[in-house]
């Protein structure tokens, strides 16, 4: 038969070939998939940049710092940038006697989770990426926006589907923009009573800072909430309501029934607090920073049920700044994706981003409350386990904050004996509270973590060798290794970064 000839087969075998390749071809461009899971794309113009991102992150800063794209070069590379109380070319001279900073809430804690997750959530970005000033509706991304509602509804935090959402620089310019969005307008209705801003002592400095610093016409500070709780017209007050509460972590509810209630959720995520319920209020502000520990892109996000407040604010926030960059959205998208990701894949392990922020906080807090109890020096504020709808069962606490009280009757500005003790923080005072009191941040990098726990045990030790009873540190650390808080399972161990 013809067909049965050699030379037929081959043209047959070429011809098949020729045909899925192009099945193959023309499938992936109708999949607009220029993806990686193309087996025909060739990295052209991204390569170089790639191999600059990996080449940086590649340099060896002892794990007691980074080096980073912009850094200042040094013989043509970047120069680590190191640790407090760490130096050197590669950050691994530490210095002996160096003062521990547990001033400010940076939340690097969660900086390994990100290395672990670098291949989702690594951005490149062309010369040409969104170049205009406009984007979306408002200057905000759609998918972004879809992104932020898809993770309140994983984590359960917050009731989103009924309001609208507006992006900010951060909750720090949100805060200002909502404050003035409630406020009349002097010039337009100059009988208008203007607005008093208060809240809940103690409580956040930038609520006053800001509000003073700004000195709009239609609003003022007034300070302590509890001052007004019988006002009688509290509509003429904004409540501003941190919850989780700054610097003690309570979950807190507005004092002035009826005022314009303003809740900084900016903790209100697992890593810190149990989700107890779906936060339902009128305007809600949130923002990355203590979330996915990402400070510096300067992104936060606020909810607003009301039409006529969220007009206002989208015009504050064009008049401001026109938005927030380009950039930052971009990259705040890549890493919500991967959050609501592995949430969905991997909820209850390691991998999962809330549970990995808890397990390494409350860690944390075992160590810090264990070493505070061994002397009465010091007290820390009282949390309690609780019920958390996110994990489905009940957790220890976690705040963000050690709310910390110098007990010894002597010792009555706190903030000053530690830092006598080399440690830095910030005294009650600036939360309008008692000098007895002094504000650590638990949530920066390890090493501030280590330093601090170094420095304290000295002052906690204070007592003991008056007391003449020596304690047993190693101990101590053993039996706080041996607890429940260690990562490991499936996800495999963070330990190795
Ligand atoms: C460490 O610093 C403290 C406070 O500055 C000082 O009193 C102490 O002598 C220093 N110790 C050493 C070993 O340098
Ligand atoms: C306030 O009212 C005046 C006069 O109607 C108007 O020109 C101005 O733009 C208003 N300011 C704000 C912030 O709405
Ligand atoms: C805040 O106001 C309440 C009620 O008036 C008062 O008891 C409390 O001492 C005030 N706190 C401060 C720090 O002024």
């Amino acid at each position: 038969m013809e067909s049965s000839k050699p030379g037929n087969t081959k043209l047959w075998l070429l011809a098949f070939f020729f045909v899925s390749s192009m099945v193959v071809n023309v499938y992936f461009y109708y999949n607009n998939s220029f993806s990686l899971a193309s087996p025909f794309l060739r990295l052209s113009w991204t390569t170089k940049a790639a191999t600059e991102a990996e080449i940086v992150a590649a340099i060896d800063c002892s794990e007691h710092g980074r080096a980073y794209l912009d850094g200042v070069p040094v013989n043509g590379v970047p120069m680590c940038e190191c640790h407090n109380c760490y130096s050197g070319p590669s950050c691994s001279v530490l210095a002996s006697n160096c003062t521990a900073d547990a001033t400010t809430g940076d939340a690097m804690f969660l900086e390994k989770y990100w290395l672990h997750h670098r291949i989702n959530t690594a951005v490149l970005e062309s010369g040409w990426h969104r170049m205009s000033y406009f984007i979306g509706h408002n200057f905000m991304s759609d998918e972004l926006d879809k992104h932020i509602r898809l993770l309140h509804k994983a984590v359960g935090n917050a009731k989103v589907d009924d309001k609208f959402l507006v992006f900010g620089n951060g909750v720090t310019q949100l805060l200002n923009g909502v404050i003035i969005s409630l406020s009349p307008n002097v010039t337009a209705t100059p009988a208008a009573p203007i607005k008093k801003v208060v809240a809940y002592v103690p409580y956040y400095p930038v609520f006053k800072s800001q509000t003073k610093f700004f000195n709009f016409r239609g609003y003022e500070w007034k300070g302590n909430a509890s001052d007004y709780v019988n006002a009688p017209n509290p509509k003429d007050y904004i409540e501003l309501v941190t919850s989780p509460n700054n610097p003690e972590g309570l979950l807190r509810k507005s004092i002035i029934k009826g005022s314009l209630a303003v809740y900084d959720h900016a903790t209100y995520w697992p890593h810190y607090t149990p989700i107890k319920y779906t936060s339902d209020e009128d305007i809600m502000l949130f923002a990355l920073s203590k979330y996915s520990g990402h400070s510096g892109s300067r992104f936060g996000w606020a909810f607003v049920r009301d039409k006529a407040v969220y007009d206002k604010l989208t015009t504050y926030m064009a008049t401001n700044s026109e938005g927030v960059s380009r950039e930052t959205q971009l990259r705040t998208l890549k890493i919500i994706k991967e959050i609501v990701l592995q949430i969905n894949q991997h909820k209850g392990t390691v991998g999962d981003f809330n549970e990995y922020g808890y397990t390494t906080l409350r860690n944390r807090w075992i160590k810090l409350t264990n070493l505070v109890a061994q002397s009465n020096r010091f007290s820390l504020q009282k949390l309690s386990p609780e019920y958390c709808n996110y994990f489905k069962r009940v957790r220890d606490p976690s705040p963000t904050y050690g709310w910390l009280k110098c007990e010894w009757k002597q010792d009555t500005d706190c903030s000053a004996v530690l830092q006598n003790g080399n440690i830095l923080t910030q005294s009650g005072v600036r939360f309008e509270a008692s000098s007895r009191y002094a504000r650590l941040s638990l949530i920066k990098t390890q090493d501030d973590f280590n330093q601090l726990m170094e420095r304290l045990s000295i002052l906690v030790k204070a007592k003991q060798t008056s007391a003449s009873e020596e304690y047993n540190y190693e101990m101590d650390r053993e039996r706080s290794i041996e607890r429940p808080f260690i990562y490991g399972g499936d996800q495999g161990s963070y330990g190795s970064f």
